[in-house]
């Protein structure tokens, strides 16, 4: 059995004045992801080591963190897959560190919660007693189904060289998804997000760089959510009025059956 050269950077920032790459040997098996790696040398030979995870499947997003130079989930992340003799595990750029591989993402979280990323409607009277489903045809939800499978891990954010240097932009995980949201039929929530992005620090900061599509382990495309999002506002869209989008009753089509499934809003 081979050994895996694992490198770890160590932070404590109350006891630390700078970062350091502690390396250890761990027996390399068969399948072994980055995220095992670790957690064997933090179980085996040294209990200090802090990091973040939860699901083991890239699913729930809280394993991001930089390896061999480059933003991905460890638990998605196999030892053969990567190029070179060693394995560095850093945590994530763009944010600050907690301790060793764990970041503070307060601020990521905040700024999403800002797009308001949740389907916005004036129907109350129809949401507190519902008559039907809000539907959305085939082709519409295909506009944003991939947006869908943001995770929020932050690796997009922490690529991203406008983030880097501007600490009000919203960073391509919170624009991609007030795409998906201002995008989704069933949506009327439009014009109070592009109030909030069409402004200096908005998504007219995002210079295209890509970085945050090249890095999403979901096959998220956020650049394009942007660009798509920059279109929106120049085309001067005119935003959709109360009921469009509505349910399935005012909307003339049947509530069950066939294509008639709803989506959860993703
Ligand atoms: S867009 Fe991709 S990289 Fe960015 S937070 Fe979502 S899943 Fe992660
Ligand atoms: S542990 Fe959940 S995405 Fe890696």
């Amino acid at each position: 059995m081979t050994d895996v050269r694992l490198l770890v950077q160590r932070f404590d920032p109350f006891k630390d004045e700078e970062p350091r790459l502690v390396e250890y040997k761990v027996p390399k098996r068969e399948g072994m992801t980055v995220l095992d790696a670790i957690l064997y040398a933090r179980d085996y030979v040294d209990h200090s080591i802090a990091l973040r995870f939860s699901c083991r499947q890239a699913s729930c997003g809280s394993c991001g963190m930089k390896i061999n130079g480059r933003p991905r989930l460890a638990c998605y992340t196999q030892v053969d897959e990567l190029a070179g003799e060693k394995v560095v595990a850093q945590p994530m750029e763009n944010f600050a560190i907690i301790r060793d591989l764990v970041t503070d993402l307060g601020s990521f979280f905040e700024k999403h919660a800002e797009v308001v990323p949740q389907l916005v409607r004036s129907d109350l009277q129809e949401q507190e007693h519902p008559t039907s489903e809000y539907v959305m045809k085939p082709e519409e939800l295909t506009r944003v189904l991939q947006f869908t499978y943001c995770i929020k891990c932050g690796l997009c954010t922490s690529s991203c060289p406008t983030v880097a240097t501007d600490s009000e932009f919203p960073g391509p995980q919170a624009l991609a998804q007030a795409y998906r949201y201002t995008a989704d039929v069933r949506d009327e929530g439009g014009d109070g997000r592009i109030a909030i992005l069409d402004t200096p620090h908005g998504i007219w900061r995002c210079h295209f760089a890509g970085s945050c599509s090249y890095v999403c382990p979901k096959g998220v495309d956020p650049a394009l959510g942007i660009q798509l999002l920059k279109r929106h506002v120049m085309s001067g869209h005119a935003p959709r009025k109360a009921g469009e989008g509505s349910p399935t009753a005012k909307a003339g089509i049947p509530a069950h059956g066939p294509g008639s499934g709803s989506s959860s809003g993703g």
